[in-house]
C-alpha cells in the first residue's frame, strides 16, 4: 500500500518538529514547505539523515514549490508569525490572516481532497480563515489547540497527583486563548474524577496555569512553544491517517452543537479518516456554559475581524 502524504506548511519551530515526530512515527512521506529558500530543504534533509539511526522509513523532502505538495492526504498549516513577550495571540491576527489566506488557498489548489489541520494563531480565527478560503467540507478542516491545552492540564495534574501522565484524561472547551475552558468535572485519573482527588483551590490553580500555559513558555523563551504543540498536532494527524477514532478536543465547526451558530471553536470530537467524524456534546452546568459562551463570543469577535480583512 502506498504511504500517506503529509504536507507541513511552515518549516519553523512547530512545522519542523511536527515533521520530525511524524517521521519517527512513520505516518507517511513528508513534504515540508516554507517561503524561505533552503530552510525546509535543510530541515527535511536533516530529518531524512536521522532515519538510519532512528529507524524510520519515509521520504522527507523540503521545498518552496507547492507543486511538490500535490495530492497530500493531510496538510498541516503552521505558516504564521508566533508571538513574542507582551503579545497576545490576537495581536497576530492581521498578519497571519494574510499568510493563512495564501497558504490555505494553495492547499485547496494542490490538495483539494486533503484534510487540513491549522496550527497558526489566533487559532480559531485562522481555522475560520482557512475554511472560508478553501470552501472545504467542514469536517475536513480543523485546528489544533485542545490537544496541546489538555496536554498541559494533564501534565500539571500528573505532577500534582504524582501519577503517570498516561492515566490522566482531560477535556477542554472554547477558544485557544486565556478564556479557554478546562473542564475539571470531565477530567479524570484512570476514571476517578479529579474533583475526588484534589481540593477546589488546587484545581483552580492548575486550570489557571493551563490557561496561561502559552505565555509561561513565551516568557521563558521569548518565542512560543513548539515541542508540545507539534506533539498535539501529530496526535491529530495520526488519528486521521490511521482512522483511529480518537476522542480529543480540537477546534471544529459547530452549528447547532453547543449552540455555537456556525463557528469553529474547541470541543471534544471523534477524529478519524474523514476528519471530524462527530462532535461530542456535553451536558454543561451553568458555570461551564457561561464560561463557554464568553469564550465563544471572543471567537466570534475575531471571526468578524477576519471577515473585514479577507
Ligand atoms: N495552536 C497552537 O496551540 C499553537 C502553538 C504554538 C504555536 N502556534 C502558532 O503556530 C505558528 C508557527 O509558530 P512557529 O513557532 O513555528 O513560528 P516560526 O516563525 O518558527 O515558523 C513559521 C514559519 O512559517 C514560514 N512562513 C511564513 N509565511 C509563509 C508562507 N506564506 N508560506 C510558507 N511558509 C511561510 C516562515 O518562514 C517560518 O519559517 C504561529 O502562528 C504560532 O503562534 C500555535
Amino acid at each position: 500500500m502506498a504511504r500517506d502524504k503529509i504536507t507541513i506548511v511552515g518549516a519553523g519551530n512547530v512545522g519542523a518538529i511536527t515533521a520530525y515526530i511524524s517521521a519517527t512515527k512513520q505516518l507517511g512521506d513528508i513534504v515540508l514547505l516554507d517561503i524561505v529558500k533552503g530552510l525546509a530543504e535543510g530541515k527535511a534533509l536533516d530529518i531524512a539523515e536521522a532515519s538510519p539511526v532512528q529507524l524510520y522509513d519515509c521520504d522527507a523532502v523540503g521545498t518552496t514549490d507547492w507543486e511538490k505538495t500535490a495530492d497530500s492526504n493531510i496538510v498541516i498549516i503552521t505558516s504564521g508569525l508566533p508571538r513574542k513577550p507582551g503579545m497576545s495571540r490576537d495581536d497576530l491576527l492581521a498578519k497571519n490572516v494574510q499568510i493563512v489566506k495564501e497558504t490555505s488557498g494553495k492547499t485547496a489548489k494542490y490538495s483539494p481532497d486533503s484534510v487540513i489541520i491549522v496550527v497558526c494563531n489566533p487559532l480559531d480565527a485562522m481555522v475560520y480563515t482557512a475554511a472560508k478560503v478553501t470552501g472545504f467540507a467542514k469536517n475536513k478542516i480543523m485546528g489544533m489547540a485542545g490537544a496541546l491545552d489538555s496536554a498541559r492540564f494533564r501534565y500539571f495534574l500528573a505532577q500534582e497527583l504524582g501519577t503517570s501522565v498516561e492515566d490522566i484524561k482531560a477535556v477542554l472547551l472554547g477558544g485557544h486563548g486565556d478564556d479557554m475552558v478546562p473542564l475539571p468535572r470531565f477530567s479524570s485519573v484512570s476514571g476517578i474524577p479529579i474533583t475526588e482527588l484534589l481540593d477546589e483551590e488546587k484545581i483552580v490553580e492548575l486550570v489557571d496555569r493551563t490557561r496561561k500555559g502559552g505565555i509561561e513558555i513565551v516568557n521563558l523563551l521569548s518565542y512560543s512553544a513548539f515541542y508540545a504543540p507539534a506533539a498535539g498536532t501529530v496526535k491529530m494527524a495520526e488519528a486521521i491517517l490511521k482512522d483511529k477514532k480518537n476522542v480529543m478536543s480540537c477546534c471544529a465547526y459547530c452549528d447547532s452543537e453547543y449552540n455555537a451558530g456556525g463557528y469553529f471553536v474547541g470541543v471534544p470530537v471523534i477524529l478519524g479518516k474523514s476528519g471530524v467524524e462527530k462532535i461530542i456534546e456535553l451536558d454543561l452546568n451553568e458555570s461551564e456554559r457561561t464560561l463557554f459562551e464568553k469564550s465563544l463570543a471572543h471567537v466570534k469577535q475575531l471571526a468578524a475581524q477576519v471577515d473585514k480583512l479577507l
